[in-house]
């Protein structure tokens, strides 16, 4: 009958656009969540022993100053990363001298308020409330703007009050002009930026842009690492439950056929 398959067919278009128009909200929903569009792409990789290393030497040296892990302890760090207490007194440990102590910064919390306008805040679970890729790009994109206090402004944070602590190593970089940054450019890999990222090195740092790129991964690889320290054991605790549910699976499969052989 006609009628009822036109209003059928109509039922079946509203409830494909309330979809669409669902999926769209989602879609916006999460560019609006995200604010600034992250111009670096990343993808943390913890499995990387030696880069977490790496990364817990640098958050101490660079970080601990004025940012604590306070739900995470020295030792933990050394026995999930294989380094020696020794190695951890001599290494890593600036601010305090038990290797069960939790990582503070030395930082009075009065005073960096005068300092900074606010507490530097702790950053033991950072990667998970900001994501990865959002850390990367903090560390990657404070620009000299002579308008803010430290003379430095950051892409991902506008008004951080945070100095680029990192500029020894960056070096110092200014914003392109607008227009000037996209994949058209041509400059590609060989001036040291790649096409599309928005800044331009005004003044070299110590380290090559590649390499600065290597040391916020490894910095923000054991910030993922210590935002959940337990993570490669659950993780390998998952394979083998999984193994196991498979194993009875077919254990199980062949009991039943045993037990059902004589019924049918
Ligand atoms: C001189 C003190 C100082 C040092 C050293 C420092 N920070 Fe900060 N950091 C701050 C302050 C102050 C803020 C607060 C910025 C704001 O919200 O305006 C901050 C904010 C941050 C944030 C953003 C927090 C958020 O989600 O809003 C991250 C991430 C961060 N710091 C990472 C680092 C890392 C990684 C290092 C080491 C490479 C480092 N910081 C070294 C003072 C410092």
């Amino acid at each position: 009958m006609k009628p009822t398959n036109s209003v059928r067919k109509a039922m079946l278009k509203t409830s494909l656009k309330s979809l669409l128009a669902a999926a769209t909200l989602v879609v916006a929903g999460q560019a609006f969540a995200e604010g600034h569009a992250l111009p670096y792409p990343f993808k943390p990789d913890t499995g990387n022993e030696a880069s977490v290393q790496r990364g817990a030497r640098n958050f101490m040296n660079y970080c601990s100053g004025c940012h604590s892990m306070r739900n995470l302890r020295y030792s933990r760090v050394g026995q999930d990363l294989g380094i020696s207490d020794d190695l951890l007194k001599a290494n890593l440990m600036f601010t305090s001298e038990k290797v069960g102590d939790h990582i503070l910064s030395s930082m009075p919390a009065d005073a960096s308020k005068s300092w900074f306008g606010q507490q530097p805040p702790d950053l033991t679970v950072e990667a998970r409330y900001r994501g990865p890729d959002w850390v990367y790009n903090y560390l990657m994109t404070f620009y000299v703007d002579p308008s803010r206090p430290l003379g430095t402004n950051n892409l991902v944070l506008p008004g951080a009050s945070m100095p680029h602590v990192l500029w020894e190593l960056q070096g110092l970089q200014v914003k392109k002009a607008e227009g000037e940054h996209g994949a058209a450019d041509g400059e590609g890999e060989h001036g040291g930026h790649e096409a599309g990222a928005p800044f331009e090195l005004a003044s070299k740092g110590k380290l090559t842009p590649d390499e600065y790129k290597k040391f916020v991964a490894d910095t923000v690889n054991f910030m993922v690492y210590a935002a959940e320290p337990g993570r490669a054991h659950r993780v390998s605790v998952g394979y083998k439950v999984i193994l196991f549910l498979l194993l009875f699976t077919v254990l199980a499969y062949f009991l039943k056929r045993e037990y059902w052989k004589d019924v049918h």
